[in-house]
């Protein structure tokens, strides 16, 4: 803790004198919160970390290997700003299989990772001070990306005690005539809620009435539980036209590193997103593609991610049993997808942010303070249990004691 104090502290130092020698920040870049980056960056090494959002397995052999093809074969230059043809096609299937999606691979981009092409979406999307429509809690880059493309985020609840379901009238309570997008996130982080397909209808619904378009991040639709199901908002009757799919290989291949992202919408957007793409960042990274291709069409990454899955599920398992064991000072809603636990510690009567410092202090296991995630969070952490049994294990049973050590 002391360490990171040091470090913070030079770092705030350093500003000042970069400050002084002329550099200042853009209002826009000094209002953007560093807080989650510190958080996850900058634990020392005696902490337990509950904190990292990334699955803890390495990238499989099968497609370490296809890199390295992809290097001796001199796959190194740039490539289109849309990514090579034959990733293109390769994720046009697995939207067919996986997805029942039609999209072909004119109607596809290729991203250094989904981050950049929310971001890259939402610049193409909205005007200045057009309205996106948030869920809270939601992954907290989507307000930040919000405003840094110069629109404004508008949250809407989800129903804590119904599971987090997101219900189409405190949907509708959000639209004005401003409003232009809705970003959705199923399975979610941080909550772990899985879209059913009734709720996917009700948000169709509501961007069919108001004419908006969707944003449906599905970057963890491989990680599910107890039978849940993944379905694309594309797929529901009359959105394949309002939406954009975005998607990745981070989580569900274990390709964190690689940078490699998706997005599928129509042909006008798609033109749009490759010159904005070109503009920025180029291109993803030619190795990157290769190693992509091979991940999306071997029938090892199948296998793969059932390892993972039976993995998470298993300390699954262990955080549930935690939760119910310290059930008078914390509660939670079996995540459904994805690899956090959403935990609800008011029972403590403290607040996440004290829980996230406290925790660190004294019993040293990094956790997310929930009011990241929106509003609503401020009851909240989030833990990840992408880490090892272990861990998880170890964390959740210090943040029992803990929290029962502070009741108030
Ligand atoms: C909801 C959500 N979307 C997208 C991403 C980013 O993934 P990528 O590595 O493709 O940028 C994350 C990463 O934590 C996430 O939680």
């Amino acid at each position: 803790m002391r360490e990171l104090m040091d470090e913070m502290d030079s770092s705030a130092e350093k500003q000042r004198t970069s400050h002084k020698n002329g550099i200042s920040l853009s209002e826009r870049a000094a209002n953007i919160d560093d807080e989650v980056f510190k958080l996850a960056l900058g634990l020392p090494k005696d902490v337990i970390p509950l904190t990292a959002g990334e699955p803890d397995f390495p990238t499989a052999d099968f497609v370490n290997l296809a890199a390295k093809k992809a290097m001796d074969s001199n796959f190194t230059h740039y490539t289109a700003s849309n990514g090579i043809l034959p990733l293109r096609e390769a994720i046009s299937r697995k939207l067919k299989e996986d997805n029942n999606l039609s999209y072909d691979p004119d109607e596809i981009i290729v991203s250094p990772g989904s981050s950049p092409s929310i971001f890259l979406l939402l610049f193409a999307l909205a005007d200045r001070g057009d309205e996106v429509l948030i869920p809270d809690p939601a992954w907290f880059h989507y307000p930040i990306l919000t405003g840094l493309a110069g629109a404004k985020a508008v949250r809407v609840p989800q129903r804590r005690d119904e599971g987090f379901r997101l219900a189409p009238e405190d949907i509708e309570r959000k639209v004005t005539d401003r409003t232009r997008l809705m970003i959705i996130n199923s399975p979610s982080n941080p909550t772990g809620h899985v879209l059913s397909r009734e709720e996917l209808e009700g948000v169709a619904g509501v961007a069919e009435r108001h004419d908006l378009i969707v944003i449906s991040d599905e970057i963890y639709e491989k990680i599910l539980y107890d039978n849940h199901r993944h379905i694309s908002m594309a797929s529901i009757s009359g959105m394949r036209d309002r939406t954009v799919t975005v998607n990745g290989l981070s989580k569900g291949y274990a390709m964190m590193g690689w940078r490699i992202g998706f997005t599928a919408s129509n042909v006008e957007l798609t033109g749009k997103m490759r010159s904005l793409l070109g503009y920025t960042l180029v291109c993803a990274g030619s190795v990157a593609q290769h190693a992509a291709i091979e991940a999306l069409t071997s029938q090892k990454s199948k296998e793969y991610v059932k390892t993972m899955v039976a993995t998470w599920t298993r300390r699954r398992k262990i955080v549930l049993r935690y939760v119910d064991e310290y059930k008078d000072v914390m509660r939670i809603a079996p995540p459904e997808g994805a690899f956090y636990g959403w935990i609800d510690i008011s029972p403590s009567g403290m607040e996440g942010k004290q829980v996230s410092t406290g925790l660190l202090k004294e019993y040293k296991v990094g956790v997310m303070p929930g009011y990241l995630f929106g509003e609503s969070g401020k009851d909240y952490i989030r833990i990840s249990y992408a880490t090892s049994d272990d861990f998880v294990e170890e964390g959740m049973k210090r943040l029992g004691k803990f929290l029962r050590a502070h009741k108030k």
